[in-house]
């Protein structure tokens, strides 16, 4: 079987290896990949956003199976033109993918299939934004409606600073295009949760869980960012968590998306607030999650080929996944500065003495010549299995401190919370 990832950062590397380990694997395509993914599968220079140029080489390659990392050509409908030439892709459909493209359009789909969320309102104006906003207390929570990169979710304290970002979102823009319009929500207090799910538009079968540490400082302080680190499982997803869950948000969003005509044969990211009142839905993502999927994919023994194939088949109900008992955590090494402006180009030292059961992900890294240099905000992610998060953490730091380039940036409570 030959396989094309699409995608450069650690979650693609996490995909690469693991497909790796399938039973029917073949060569290996990543587009455009890293220096971490180059030493597994073969880096090819498209970047995810050509979708024609994918596509033709998907056809040239007579590649059996696509995967798609990051969510900008799933919402650009990637899934639907290499479907047109019927070349096996994993991801929803444009229709689908809108899940993630659109968070009124989102909201919407979970008023209508009564899928438990924080309450919300949509406005295209300042003026009516600012009205509807008097219907919220604080700290309220202002959304672009389309894709921003993770970065187009505000969380405000007080009155002035909620006019202020409907003011960047509605007037200066500062989204463009996903800004058109935005989302008003009520702000749900609790731990967050991550949990994916295979999909094939007749099952749902959930991956186990994991907790994303959004902030750049110890103790969620400071701006948000793609992601600092991971573990899995989420302690406070506990099993009867779990069965409300599937019952509350999985069988009810499975619904939707079969009343929607959706053809939704990918992944479901469902990010989930566990409040008080039980489960909530923050958001849906319609790809696996980065750093999550660096947590995910090393707790499963399940070979992943076989379970994209049935999830192509449309065959997911006959499968039943399996998961390792251990913990992993994944801390990320982020470059200094990051998620304002950084340096690139900073030499990385350290890797070649890293015990081996240490996973190494690159995200933001390059060779400069022979040497291994920084190339983006998040660098890289260090992955370590332990039997408690006690353990998995201290093989993670353990190797952290072995990993050195200037500025290198990090969280030292990963798993704690
Ligand atoms: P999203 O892109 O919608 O996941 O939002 C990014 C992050 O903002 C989430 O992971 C949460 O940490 C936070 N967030 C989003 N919506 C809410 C909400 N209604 N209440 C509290 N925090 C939220
Ligand atoms: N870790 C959050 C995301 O992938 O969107």
């Amino acid at each position: 079987m030959k396989i094309l990832v699409i995608g450069s950062g650690g979650r693609e590397h996490t995909l690469v290896w693991k497909l790796k380990q399938c039973s029917a694997v073949g060569r290996i395509y990543c587009a455009p990949g890293n220096p971490g993914v180059g030493k597994l599968a073969e880096c090819v220079h498209i970047q995810p956003d050509q979708i024609e140029k994918l596509k033709e080489f998907a056809l040239d390659k007579q590649i059996d199976l696509t995967i798609v990392g990051p969510e900008v050509p799933l919402v650009a409908g990637i899934v639907d033109q290499f479907r047109e030439e019927g070349l096996q892709i994993v991801g929803p459909d444009q229709a689908g993918a809108r899940l993630e493209g659109s968070k009124s359009f989102a909201k919407a789909f979970m008023k209508k299939y009564q899928i438990p969320t924080g309450r919300y309102e949509v406005a295209y104006d300042p003026v009516e934004a600012k009205k509807k906003l008097k219907g919220f207390s604080y700290p309220v929570v202002i959304k672009a409606d389309g894709l921003a990169a993770g970065k187009g979710v505000l969380i405000c304290q007080k009155e002035a600073e909620a006019f202020g970002a409907i003011e960047d979102i509605l007037e200066k823009n500062v989204f463009g295009d996903a800004g058109n319009h935005l989302v008003i929500e009520e702000f749900l207090e609790g731990i967050e949760t991550s949990v994916l799910c295979f999909v094939d538009g007749e099952t749902i079968l959930p991956m186990v869980s994991s907790q994303d540490h959004k902030q750049i400082g110890d103790n969620d302080t400071g701006p948000n960012t793609g992601g600092m680190g991971t573990y899995s499982p989420n302690r406070v997803y506990t099993e009867s968590m779990a069965k409300e869950v599937e019952r509350k948000i999985l069988q009810p969003t499975l619904k939707g998306i079969q009343e929607e005509k959706m053809d939704f044969r990918g992944i479901l990211f469902i990010g989930l607030m566990i409040t008080k009142d039980g489960a909530k839905v923050l958001e849906y993502n319609v790809r696996f999650g980065d750093p999550e999927t660096q947590v995910v994919l090393p707790r499963m023994k399940s070979d992943l080929c076989q379970v994209f194939t049935h999830m192509l088949n449309r065959n997911l109900g006959k499968l039943k996944l399996e998961w390792r008992d251990e913990t992993v955590v994944c801390v990320v090494l982020a470059s200094g500065g990051y998620p304002g402006s950084y340096e690139k180009g900073i030499p990385i030292h350290g890797l070649d003495e890293i015990p081996e059961d240490v996973m190494i992900f690159h995200a933001g890294t390059e060779y400069k010549k022979d040497e291994l240099v920084t190339a983006g905000g998040r660098v890289l992610g260090i992955t370590a299995m332990g039997k408690d998060v006690e353990e998995a953490r201290s093989k993670a730091y353990a190797a952290v401190d072995r990993i050195q380039f200037q500025g290198k940036t990090y969280r030292k409570d990963i798993g704690l919370r």
